[in-house]
């Protein structure tokens, strides 16, 4: 037992020494994950200095913060903005812990209440010194927000969002991990996954387990929040992680703050590159993936799936597969038509191109942590949706998809869209008023009020140039 802490921090010793040796072979050279990304601005390819990938062609420079590139179209933007996520999560830490201290020293009277309350102070206080030590490794100290946006509720992911995920990922029994990466399993069959792009892979677990147990030659997945993968870099090569989970219902006093060593008794694992990067313009080569995973993702992050499902297509090779892993569990945001259920999601699929090999659904277990008295089942559908060939695309013509036929449907933002160069200014006036909300009659109002003409005509040609667009993208 007194020998443990001499002897682990050896192995680290070790580890990081390993580490640094390999340094400049990991991640991006030791494996062909380079050819894989593209500059999130004008998708060309990367080059790779010390700090940085660049961009040759629009000379830009994309940081590489503690091993994982920043391949947002504004790095500067976000770095900032996660350093204001920081100093938000200090300022709030900082408020708790001190009506704690208060509530504690005044009116608490039962002694076991009191226990509880300074532990729940003290593992706010470490939880916090924690999180802290991860930014810090990567390169981001807290930066107090400008006075007018101080205080304003807070839009968007934070500092702790999907906090749990990383728990869950690397420090809860493997169970909901295990029976997703089973129930994905069972509809990949024994084909190895090839070179392989999560979308939204958060703090990376499944990533590991696709990585090791189904083949993949090469993963590379994106996120946009910065802790659960800077967490899974550190332990996705090997080293561990130590970080306060605090339930909110615990199951007792011990479990208020739960201090865990994530992602002990892991190997390192070999190529798979973590990148900061939006899923939904990800900063990777087009048509060059045998596999695209969206796991937990669809439901709570993709503002419409009918227009994740051409990108997942564009980023598959021919007879590629993409996977799919979750529920339907919508936020509150979400609009209605949006909402689809799980029969809608596979014929959306199939409307975009793909052939569902097999599908799955079953009733799984989520996020029930050891110290929590919540948990959850949810009612989950696992595809493996291929990439149908173009020969066979051609056999079976599609109907026209709604957004045509009915012009007051809004208009997806199309992969196809994106094609330059465009064959007449109309078609980039037009395809610039495309945002995933207006349409046809939109933006036939929009350019009738620009240019005076009259909205019919308008209609028409707008019809036909998309029309012309979305058909050359699916060739
Ligand atoms: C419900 S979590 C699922 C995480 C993961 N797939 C897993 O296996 O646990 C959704 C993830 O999508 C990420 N996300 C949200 N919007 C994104 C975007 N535009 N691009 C990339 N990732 C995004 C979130 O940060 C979060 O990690």
């Amino acid at each position: 037992m007194v020998a443990a802490g001499p002897a682990r921090r050896e192995r680290d010793a070790r580890r990081l020494l390993r580490r640094a040796e390999d340094e400049s072979e990991r991640d991006l050279t030791a494996t062909d994950a380079l050819e894989l990304l593209r500059c999130p601005t004008c998708e060309g390819s990367l080059e790779r200095d010390a700090a940085a990938l660049r961009c040759p062609r629009c000379a830009k420079a994309f940081p590489i913060l503690a091993g994982i590139p920043c391949l947002l179209p504004d790095p500067a933007a976000a770095i900032l903005e996660w350093r204001h996520g920081l100093a938000d999560l200090e300022r709030i830490v900082a408020h708790g812990r001190d009506r704690l201290l208060a509530d504690t020293t005044a009116s608490v009277r039962r002694a076991s209440t009191r226990r509880r309350l300074e532990h729940l102070r003290n593992g706010l206080g470490a939880q916090l010194e924690q999180i802290q030590s991860v930014f810090r490794g990567a390169g981001l100290e807290s930066r107090a927000r400008p006075p007018a946006e101080a205080g304003a509720p807070a839009v968007g992911d934070t500092t702790l969002s999907y906090f749990h995920q990383i728990h869950r990922d690397w420090g809860w029994p493997d169970a909901e991990i295990e029976a997703a990466a089973i129930a994905i399993a069972e509809v990949c069959g024994k084909d190895p996954l090839g070179k392989t792009l999560f979308l939204g892979a958060g703090a990376a677990r499944l990533v590991r387990e696709l990585h090791l147990r189904q083949g993949a030659s090469a993963t590379i997945a994106l996120d946009i929040n910065p802790l659960p993968f800077l967490v899974a870099r550190k332990i996705l090569d090997g080293e561990t992680v130590r970080l306060t989970e605090i339930p909110n219902s615990p199951r007792s006093i011990d479990d208020v703050a739960v201090e865990r060593t994530l992602g002990e008794g892991l190997e390192a694992v070999a190529n798979v590159t973590l990148v900061f990067g939006d899923a939904f313009s990800p900063p990777v080569a087009r048509g060059a993936f045998d596999t695209v995973v969206t796991a937990w993702f669809v439901d709570q992050v993709a503002p419409d799936a009918a227009e994740l499902a051409p990108l997942v297509h564009a980023l598959l090779r021919e007879n590629g597969t993409w996977i799919n892993h979750g529920p339907f569990v919508y936020p509150a945001a979400r609009p209605v038509r949006a909402r689809y259920t799980a029969d809608e999601l596979s014929e959306i699929a199939r409307d975009s191109g793909f052939d569902l090999d097999s599908t799955d659904i079953r009733r799984l277990t989520f996020m029930e942590s050891p110290a929590c008295n919540q948990g959850r089942t949810e009612r989950i559908l696992t595809f493996a949706a291929r990439k149908v060939a173009l020969a066979a695309r051609e056999e079976t013509p599609s109907a026209e998809p709604a957004w045509l036929s009915d012009t007051s449907a809004p208009i997806p933002r199309l992969e196809a869209f994106r094609a330059r160069p465009l064959p007449h200014p109309f078609f980039t006036a037009v395809v610039a008023l495309v945002d995933g909300a207006r349409s046809i009659d939109a933006i036939a109002a929009e350019i009738s009020r620009q240019q005076r003409i009259p909205e019919d005509a308008l209609r028409v040609a707008i019809r036909a140039c998309l029309a012309d667009l979305a058909r050359e993208g699916s060739a």
